[in-house]
């Protein structure tokens, strides 16, 4: 599989942490050093549809190719515009991907890393041509803003990048969940309600977290999931030029690299701007590298996420 193209789109209001310490009782310091977050991205009226779309206008565009010669569009999303249709119905709409197949992926934050998986599969199969994978959230909707443990680490956005068979092109991947810790990241119950039980009164609708557990979680499963990964790939530690993570706290980034004995200069960061935007976060980096010009053809990178179900995934691609 090869990357044809990359795009990426974050709504224009930025909201620093001071701001959210006149909502919360937090501050600055304690945001920053915790987390790496100083600002991030909310949404002021746009749909998770929209930044999705503006981020695959921007894919199909550096790819060059049409949203006609788009085969299927894959949208990593937990925070869709409805259950029906799905958001990449929407984005078909919006972009005129006529001949598109449409599905929504939900894997919380591993979500962009198993949409690729899934295009990955449809390319080698020979099933699909072009694939658009997007990553998109719109966070902010699911989030308890009196919550000050989880309100302040999340932001919204949307990366895509377009897809291709090309057997020169190796992508090797691992994922895997634990559906037995799914309590420790949680958001949207929808129950059940119908003319014989009464729809549960107690809904959690908003975002709860343990932190410390999801902290530990991830500082352990992602090195294992990219040694796993590198040795299914028969790639060398030293061979990688850049190890996507997904941005969702600088000490876990900082605590894989120490782990792995990687340098952090490996290991590009932008969640001081975007903070955690979940489904999007790899899609966002992705594209923000690759137009800093560090993807030359040839170069080595592993992509590796972690998040809620729980789940997580780590892939190997060469550009
Ligand atoms: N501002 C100020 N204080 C805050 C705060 C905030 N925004 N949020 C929590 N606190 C307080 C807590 O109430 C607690 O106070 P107490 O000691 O008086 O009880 C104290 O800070 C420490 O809280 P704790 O939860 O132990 O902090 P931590 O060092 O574990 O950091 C996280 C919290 C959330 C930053 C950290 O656990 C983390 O990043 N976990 C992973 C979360 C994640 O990445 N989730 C998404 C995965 S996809």
């Amino acid at each position: 599989m090869k990357i044809l193209g990359t795009g990426s789109y974050l709504p224009e209001r930025i909201v620093t942490n001071e701001e959210l310490s006149e909502i919360v009782d937090t501050n600055d310091e304690w945001i920053s050093t915790r987390t790496g977050i100083r600002t991030r991205r909310i949404s002021a009226g746009e749909t998770v549809s929209d930044l999705a779309s503006k981020a695959a206008f921007a894919a199909l565009e550096d790819a060059g190719i049409s949203a006609e010669q788009v085969d299927m569009i894959l949208l990593a999303t937990m925070t869709g515009n409805a259950l029906m249709p799905n958001t990449a119905c929407l984005v078909q709409k919006k972009i005129g991907a006529k001949y598109a197949s449409c599905l929504d992926v939900n894997a919380a934050c591993s979500g962009f890393l198993y949409a690729l998986n899934l295009a990955n599969a449809c390319l080698v199969s020979g099933m699909y041509k072009n694939i658009l994978v997007i990553g998109a959230e719109t966070l902010s909707k699911i989030i308890d803003w009196a919550d000050r443990s989880t309100c302040v680490l999340f932001g919204d956005g949307a990366g895509a990048a377009v897809v291709a068979a090309d057997s020169a092109k190796r992508y090797v991947s691992e994922t895997g969940a634990d559906g037995d810790r799914g309590e420790a990241l949680k958001a949207g119950e929808t129950g059940l309600g119908n003319f014989i039980v009464r729809r549960e009164e107690k809904l959690n609708y908003y975002m709860t977290m343990n932190g410390q557990e999801v902290f530990k979680f991830a500082v352990k499963k992602v090195p294992e999931c990219i040694g796993a990964v590198l040795k299914k790939a028969e790639v060398f530690l030293e061979e990688i030029d850049y190890f996507l993570l997904h941005q969702a706290n600088v000490r876990i980034i900082a605590s894989v690299a120490k782990r792995l004995g990687v340098n952090m200069e490996k290991m590009p960061v932008n969640l001081d701007k975007y903070g955690n935007t979940s489904a999007a976060s790899i899609a966002i980096l992705l594209d923000e590298i690759r137009k800093e010009g560090k993807l030359a053809e040839g170069k080595k990178i592993i992509l590796a996420g972690f998040g809620g179900g729980l789940t997580w995934g780590a892939a190997y691609l060469e550009l």
